[in-house]
């Protein structure tokens, strides 16, 4: 059964149909993700998943539960938690702090169940800045627990924000653009965090312009172009399909990083 599940999902804004009809399954402990160009409709997309917006049509089922329209704060509890397109920390909080924020979504299983294994594991849970320190080494960010987020560089505050995304115990992970702004070391880092939080029993799905993180870890792709679905399926099969080349202006070589057409 798929995690979640996106049926015939449609938003406008006055005249634009921005997100058209799209339909798509999330299967669990995968990683999967949306690319298109600019203006596709991946975000809005986010926000209608995460109930940021309420789609004009279509239904959006979260584990078994039809969650279409519902507050972002209780769809969090659910355990479907997301990231956005530019970095949103607590600038005058410190890096350990932005992540005990993430803490009061949290509602029950995925990487909270896991680490809650153990008696001692149990224990620290109950002390959320116990749990920060735990989710900023998991992403590598230790040294940097007790700075300023301001005093990190964009790459750590986007990494902090994962940690603190992480810290509301998503069952599904949404990352909008989690590798914008990073640089070739950093984005190898993103890459196997990312790994890291599927090998804990977190599903994560991902908006990314950068090709070859997507080629490298995602296994299920979906393309968007004006707001409709243009292709489905494996990195093999997106990057070989005819509208997917048409739709990044003809014929940029995915594998090679292209993908901003329509900016
Ligand atoms: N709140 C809004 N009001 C009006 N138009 C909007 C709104 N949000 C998005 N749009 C429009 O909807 C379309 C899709 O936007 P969206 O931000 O979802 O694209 P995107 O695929 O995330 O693009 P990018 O890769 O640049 O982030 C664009 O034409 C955008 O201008
Ligand atoms: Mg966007």
């Amino acid at each position: 059964m798929s995690l979640l599940s996106i049926e015939g999902v449609t938003q406008r804004f006055g005249g634009l149909t921005a997100v058209d009809s799209v339909s798509c399954a999330i299967a669990p402990g995968t990683i999967s993700a949306i690319i298109g160009p600019n203006g596709a409709g991946k975000t809005t997309l986010f926000n209608l998943i995460s109930g940021f917006q309420k789609p004009v049509a279509g239904r959006i089922v979260f584990d078994g539960h039809d969650i279409t329209g519902m507050a972002p704060h209780r769809i969090a509890a659910r355990g479907l938690v997301r990231t956005f397109q530019l970095v949103q920390l607590f600038p005058d909080l410190t890096a350990a702090q932005n992540v005990e924020a993430g803490c009061h979504l949290r509602g029950s299983g995925g990487l909270w169940a896991a680490l809650a294994r153990t008696a001692s594991a149990r224990r620290e849970l109950a002390d959320a800045a116990a749990t920060a320190r735990e989710l900023l080494a998991f992403v590598g960010l230790q040294a940097r627990a007790d700075l300023p987020a301001t005093a990190l560089t964009y790459g750590q505050q986007r990494l902090l924000e994962v940690a603190r995304a992480l810290a509301a115990a998503p069952r599904l992970l949404l990352l909008d653009e989690p590798a914008a702004g990073l640089n070739a070391l950093e984005t190898d880092h993103l890459a196997r965090t990312l790994d890291a939080i599927v090998a804990r029993g977190v599903t994560v799905l991902l908006i990314e312009h950068d090709m070859s993180l997507v080629m490298r870890v995602a296994s299920r792709i979906v393309v968007l172009d004006f707001g409709r679905r243009i292709a489905e399926g494996t990195p093999e099969e997106v990057q070989r399909d005819p509208a997917v080349l048409e739709a990044y202006l003809g014929g940029v070589d995915l594998a090679a990083g292209g993908g901003s057409a329509h900016a």
